[in-house]
């Protein structure tokens, strides 16, 4: 294992039946409190996005706006947060996508995207994959281009990276 993974893993916190029975919560916040290892994951990313040619970060509410506020300024880009319906004054798009039960909503502003970005998509964690999707429809809709997916970690049991595939035509899918 390289080092920084190592690093990253040993500050992930397994949670049991959170915040549901069944449910193994992966904890990000002694990572974020241990600065050489918020350090390092902010810079593995940030690298990330310089090596796809990314001209804006976008992150997910909540923990992706953690990660991705930070790997924006490192890497020198504008931070656009990709929001929860109802929380963005301005015009926005919106885009649906289902859960396991029911359906969720995401919006971005729409004048904070254009044709000449290069969108680079910050979050913690890929599970079933469908924030994503949701927010790369979300980039495409506002006329930009899909620079990548950048994600702390990816839960492999799920079918996340499949999910996902058709929605990044070729862009691509990093899990630190
Ligand atoms: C979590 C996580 C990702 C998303 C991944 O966010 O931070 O954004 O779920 O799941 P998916 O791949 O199945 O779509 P959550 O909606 O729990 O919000 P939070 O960050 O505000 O806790």
């Amino acid at each position: 294992m390289t080092d920084i993974k190592e690093l990253l893993l040993s500050r992930i916190r397994d949670v049991q039946d959170y915040p549901e029975p069944g449910v193994l919560f992966k904890d990000i916040t002694p990572l974020l409190a241990d600065p050489s290892a918020f350090t390092a994951l902010t810079d593995a990313l940030a690298e990330l996005c310089v090596r796809h040619g990314a001209t804006k970060v976008v992150g997910l509410e909540a923990r992706g706006f953690i990660l991705g506020a930070p790997v924006a300024i490192r890497a020198g880009l504008g931070f656009i947060p990709v929001r929860k319906a109802g929380k963005l004054p301005g015009a926005t798009l919106s885009q649906s996508y289902a859960l396991e039960y029911g359906t969720a909503e995401i919006e971005v502003h729409a004048e904070d995207l254009s044709a000449d970005d290069r969108v680079m998509v910050i979050d913690d964690v890929l599970a079933t994959g469908g924030t994503a999707e949701a927010a790369l429809h979300l980039i495409r809709r506002a006329g930009a281009e899909v620079a990548g997916v950048a994600v702390l970690m990816e839960l492999g049991f799920l079918p996340g990276r499949a999910r996902l595939e058709p929605a990044l035509q070729d862009a691509p899918l990093d899990a630190l």
